[in-house]
């Protein structure tokens, strides 16, 4: 198989894996993370096979999703195997989403480029218009508020609210996702990250106007 018909084949697999996905991992989150990727990486110059595998494959290893992440991984590495992936790519598509999927992401200086890349991808569909959406999603799956006026709000949460593990989706802003854009790791990144960024700031100005406190 030629490169592109892995990569549409692995497209396919992966929608019908996640087709009744309900964490904010659904297929159209692996499909916009797997454009954004595609697009940063002509920018960036790097390898485009890697970037859209790696993408497409990212969140298919994550124990929110899967009940034994390393039988998820094994089955990843089959179907790699089974399409013909040669033994070098295989290597980089599997170690860009074991750190991906780690928690907190893996750090910069331990992703290639072309995983820098896919995370840069994933973490901007986390900010902006989508990223406020599946914010508010999340929150109500796992039956926090909206927002709790009575919690210590555009800070941090305090250690002690954090451990009663009281949080709400407004929080969420604070604690992830308006530190995102400086966590970009490229440059196509951290520019795509500033419009999505004062987004969610505009969206928190009018949030807490119409809240009226
Ligand atoms: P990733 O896609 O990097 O694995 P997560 O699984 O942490 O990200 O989160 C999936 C989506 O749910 C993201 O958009 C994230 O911002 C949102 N989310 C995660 N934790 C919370 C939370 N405590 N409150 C609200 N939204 C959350
Ligand atoms: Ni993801």
């Amino acid at each position: 198989m030629d490169k592109r018909a892995i990569i549409l084949e692995t497209a396919d697999m992966v929608k019908e894996k996640l087709k009744n996905e309900g964490t904010g991992h659904d297929w159209y989150h692996i499909k916009r993370v797997w454009k954004t990727a595609q697009s940063i990486g002509e920018q960036e110059k790097a390898n485009l096979f890697i970037i859209e595998m790696a993408a497409l494959l990212h969140d298919l290893i994550d124990d929110k999703l899967v009940k034994d992440a390393s039988i998820a991984a094994e089955e990843v590495e089959y179907w790699l195997e089974g399409a013909g992936v040669h033994s070098k790519d295989m290597e980089s598509i599997i170690s860009i989403i074991h750190s991906i999927s780690f928690k907190g992401g893996g750090n910069r200086s331990s992703l290639s480029l072309e995983g820098q890349i896919v995370q840069d991808a994933d973490r901007l569909d986390a900010i902006g218009a989508i990223g406020i959406g599946r914010c508010f999603s999340y929150a109500g799956s796992k039956g926090h508020v909206m927002f709790d006026p009575e919690l210590s709000v555009r800070e941090q949460m305090t250690e002690k609210e954090y451990r009663e593990g009281k949080t709400s989706a407004i929080h969420h802003f604070y604690e992830k996702l308006l530190k995102l854009k400086d966590l970009m790791n490229t440059e196509s990144g951290k520019q795509l990250a500033e419009d999505r960024h004062a987004f969610m700031e505009d969206f928190l100005v009018q949030f807490f106007e119409e809240w009226g406190e």
